[in-house]
């Protein structure tokens, strides 16, 4: 039997409501305030973690550190006490839990729980069970070396590849059983919550060919579009995102036929069948795991790269942001849709997973400066519940050696920096994610300037420029978040950027400033480090310019380290 039938072909009523009771348990379950979940709180989607909204400030270690304690040694001590992580991604892979079928060692997830504990940490596990980056690296070795029991992915001219198949039920269940036993351990050990989240598997999908040729995906691919995929579009069809949308409407909006008469000829069909097939086969993964332990649970996508042409050159069937709608279809036991942004156009990239209610979560990006830029903005404009660089144990940008040790003076690296400034906003950010009066920018010199309404003033924010010469762009990658605290009353942070106020209310149309702070916020208490003026916010003296534009030519310039974090109260002139 393929995953189509038994999905969802066959569904009787009575099959739905015991579905619907179940997943109505299930979140009965997640409901339970001490465990994690998300939780929709005014303007944003929160992780909540002990009760409280929870900001992940985190960072995924290199593919397979967690099973080096010696690699390890040097690593866990610096995360939070020096690079201010407050959370760690690691990988567990399916061959170490279970080596020999039905045999579990849980002694590496037990050995990090207690380091990610008395070093402060909290974890996110990647469960890299039936497929790691498309491939099936991490199964084990007896699921490996029986192709027969355990079919592979098939692509056009008959070879297969080093990829289980979707399409098959028994590596479903095989994975599933494992991932459900990992959960069970999870709720046995940690009744502290160390760990609150879970990646189910990583960047799946089939590179090399627009989907999986194997004799159960082409017997699949020759019935009709499954009714269930079927009833949620025509449900759904008018919140559809529109580039998905438009590859139904191309197609005739039908309602009824296979994958080519309903998806288009070609790639295209193949994709979404893909796309149904790995998304029905993880929510398995998932529901076993979430009827275990039933923690926050979200998949990764390896997303278009520049160069690809169509699926198959990126993972086909993959997560990417053009496939929500059949992943929200086929996953309803998954949490969150995530990107790993590897390329510059970070912003309208977050954005695009910030649609029909997925709330952002970036598990792998870029560290350094630009890494800090990605944290702000995520945080700061798309109400991110985290961001995560990749490799950042190991490299000042990430993505570094993965053998290399922790980087010297750890707590200098941007990312370490940035991260500092966030944890000590973190209370404030979470409420002014959920008031919807929080913003952030990330600026380069391509995109050197921005405005942004919040509260009663419109903030205009560029790259810190020189006084003397302001109209000069300089080269310079700045990041801001910031935040409307009271009438006229703002917190400010960031680096390499300055930003004027415009009144964008009725009254007098100058804002000047009364009061500018620097300082640091200790226990949640705003604690003044230096009050600023003069040198410190003037930012151009050509007045008479700057007057005609109804400027004061005063406002507040971030940077890295005491002016990091800024509190300024406006007045108004004319
Ligand atoms: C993306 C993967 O998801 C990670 O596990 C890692 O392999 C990085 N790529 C390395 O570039």
């Amino acid at each position: 039997m393929t995953i189509c039938d038994w999905n969802w072909t066959k569904l009787t009523n009575r099959s739905i409501a015991m579905l619907v009771l179940a997943s109505m348990a299930g979140m009965a379950q997640a409901a339970d305030p001490a465990l994690p979940h998300l939780e929709k709180r005014g303007a944003a989607t929160q992780l909540m973690v002990d009760g409280k909204p929870f900001l992940v400030l985190g960072g995924e270690l290199h593919n397979t550190a967690a099973s080096s304690a010696e690699y390890m040694a040097a690593v866990w001590p610096v995360l939070n006490a020096k690079m201010h992580l407050n959370t760690v991604l690691a990988g567990i892979g399916w061959n170490w839990i279970e080596p020999i079928e039905g045999k579990y060692d849980f002694s590496l997830v037990d050995a990090a729980l207690a380091k990610a504990r008395s070093n402060n940490l909290r974890m996110v596990w990647l469960w890299f069970g039936s497929w790691k980056n498309g491939l099936s690296s991490f199964a084990p070795g007896w699921v490996k070396a029986d192709q027969q029991r355990f079919p592979r992915v098939a692509i056009r001219g008959g070879k297969s590849l080093e990829v289980l198949s979707p399409l098959s039920e028994t590596n479903r269940e095989a994975d599933a059983r494992g991932f459900a036993a990992f959960l069970r351990h999870l709720r046995e050990v940690d009744q502290r919550h160390t760990v609150i989240m879970v990646q189910v598997e990583n960047e799946v999908g089939v590179i090399g060919d627009s989907r999986d040729r194997s004799a159960a995906a082409n017997a699949a691919f020759a019935q009709p579009v499954p009714v269930a995929l079927m009833d949620y579009l025509q449900k759904h069809k008018d919140d559809l995102l529109p580039e998905f949308r438009q590859v139904w409407q191309v197609a005739g909006f039908k309602t009824v036929g296979s994958w080519e008469e309903v998806f288009g000829q070609g790639a295209k069909a193949d994709e979404v069948f893909m796309g149904w097939n790995y998304s029905r086969y993880i929510d398995r993964v998932a529901e076993a795991g979430k009827k275990e332990y039933p923690l926050p649970m979200y998949v990764n996508a390896w997303i278009v790269q520049p160069d690809d042409k169509g699926p198959g050159d990126y993972p086909s069937g993959g997560p990417q942001d053009h496939m929500h709608d059949i992943w929200r279809a086929g996953a309803p036991n998954l949490d969150l849709l995530s990107p790993d942004i590897y390329l510059p156009n970070f912003m309208d990239l977050a954005a695009r997973y910030s649609r029909s209610g997925n709330a952002l979560f970036v598990p792998e990006s870029f560290a350094g400066t630009r890494g800090a830029a990605n944290a702000f903005y995520a945080i700061g404009q798309q109400r991110a519940i985290g961001y995560s660089p990749f490799g950042f144990e190991a490299a000042p940008t990430g993505l570094g050696e993965p053998q290399s040790a922790p980087p010297p003076n750890p707590e200098k690296l941007p990312l370490s920096e940035a991260y500092d400034v966030l944890s000590q906003l973190s209370p404030m950010i979470l409420e002014h994610q959920a008031k919807g009066t929080i913003a952030g920018v990330q600026l380069d010199r391509q995109h050197p300037d921005q405005q942004i309404r919040l509260g009663d003033y419109t903030l205009n924010v560029g790259l810190t420029r020189n006084v003397r010469t302001p109209n000069v762009v300089p080269d310079l990658a700045g990041y801001g978040l910031f935040m409307a605290t009271g009438p006229g009353e703002y917190v400010l942070a960031g680096n390499n950027v300055q930003i004027t106020f415009t009144p964008a209310t009725a009254g007098p149309p100058i804002a000047g400033i009364a009061l500018q702070e620097a300082g640091r916020f200790e226990k949640g208490q705003w604690v003044v480090t230096r009050l600023l003026g003069g040198d410190d916010s003037v930012l151009r003296y050509d007045f008479a310019t700057v007057a005609n534009l109804n400027q004061s030519g005063s406002g507040v310039r971030l940077s890295t380290g005491e002016r990091g974090i800024q509190l300024v109260h406006l007045y108004r002139y004319r």
